[in-house]
């Protein structure tokens, strides 16, 4: 059987990138796979949160699913922290990792920043418990984005070795599923930056929720040139832009990628359909298809997180499956192991 496990943070400002980079591809996936897609709350508080605030972002990922369109009939939709074989796999898989392991994980270095004695030990250990997530399921296959690359490695290289310490092939050695170029979404104030739920600017960031005013105006503030847009001539064999160009022109070409990602053509359409025009007509253009696609799941958002019962419904029923998944797994582990 292939299983999807995938998860988003309960850390409040889903955005655009969330939407394209991720929610939006898990929608898709029910129809070929076994869904599991979590919100993973324990890894949330990797770093400080509020607790009131972790309650409410916790229901807005959770409406994000549902209103993107994942079908909790279909695909089990719950909170990490309700199914405890997350946090007891987890403490296994820290047995099983190494050290030098985990002092790779770039991840790691870049959130602990220069004030690594400070940063809490869960997040150094996030690598494991994310191991856990997925391999609580025996998932065969992760949606990642490039900055979850690394983990998913170390997840194949514990199941690895904890099948060889124990001499039982207990868990699969899960596969990467990678998504098309269009999965990156990067600042609308700096192209060099992710677009990013702890950006101080709300500039950078159009929200799931924003509405049609606030897109409008978040997309004119973006950051673009004043050079005209260039034809499909630019583009490679591979569909993509000529990569000093592009560089020459990161903002600008963000733009152009939300575009076809949020159109859902290619990158060749837009160009064809936009060569020689200006930013600020195509800025217009951006917010209609902009507006089109995110208005109705922002407003299915504020209608599923303004009175909650069907949200907190969906997770108690979605964590009530997991647990029929996870539990047995757990169980065969401690028997494995000893215990
Ligand atoms: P964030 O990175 O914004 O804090 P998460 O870590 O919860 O959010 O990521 C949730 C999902 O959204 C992950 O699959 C991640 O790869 C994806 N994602 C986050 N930011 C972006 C982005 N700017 N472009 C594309 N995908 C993104
Ligand atoms: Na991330």
């Amino acid at each position: 059987m292939k299983r999807i496990f995938s998860g988003v943070q309960p850390t409040g400002n889903l955005h655009l990138g969330n939407y394209l980079g991720a929610i939006r591809n898990f929608v898709g996936l029910q129809a070929d796979y076994d869904c599991i897609y979590c919100v993973v709350d324990m890894h949330a508080i990797t770093v400080w949160q509020d607790p009131k605030e972790l309650v409410a972002n916790t229901r807005e990922v959770t409406a994000a699913y549902l209103a993107a369109g994942i079908d909790p009939k279909k695909s089990i939709i719950f909170n990490q922290s309700q199914v405890s074989a997350h946090a007891e796999l987890a403490w296994i898989f820290n047995c099983v990792a190494r050290l030098g392991w985990m002092n790779r994980m770039t991840q790691f270095k870049e959130k602990a920043g220069k004030h690594r004695e400070n940063a809490s030990v869960g997040l150094y250990a996030y690598p494991t418990l994310m191991a856990a997530d997925i391999l609580a399921y025996k998932a065969s296959h992760v949606p990642v984005g490039e900055d979850q690359k690394q983990h998913l490695e170390l997840t194949r290289d514990i199941a690895i070795k904890f099948n060889g310490d124990f001499g039982r092939e207990v868990f699969p050695v899960t596969e990467p599923l990678i998504f098309g170029s269009a999965t990156r979404v990067m600042s609308l104030r700096d192209g060099s930056k992710k677009m990013s739920k702890s950006d101080p600017s709300d500039y950078s960031r159009i929200t799931m929720t924003d509405d049609a005013d606030a897109v409008a105006k978040k997309i004119r503030k973006a950051t673009s040139d004043s050079e005209l847009i260039p034809g499909p001539e630019i583009l490679g064999d591979d569909g993509k832009p000529d990569e000093e160009l592009r560089r020459a022109r990161p903002e600008a070409f963000n733009l152009l990628t939300i575009y076809a990602a949020l159109a859902d053509v290619e990158l060749g359409e837009v160009l064809r359909d936009f060569e020689g025009k200006g930013f600020a007509d195509f800025k217009k253009a951006l917010t209609e298809v902009a507006v089109e696609n995110l208005g109705p799941i922002g407003s299915e958002m504020k209608r599923l997180t303004d009175a909650p019962d069907h949200v907190d419904d969906v997770l108690r029923d979605g964590a009530a499956r997991a647990r029929e998944v996870a539990e047995p797994v757990l169980r065969e582990v401690y028997d494995v192991v000893g215990f």
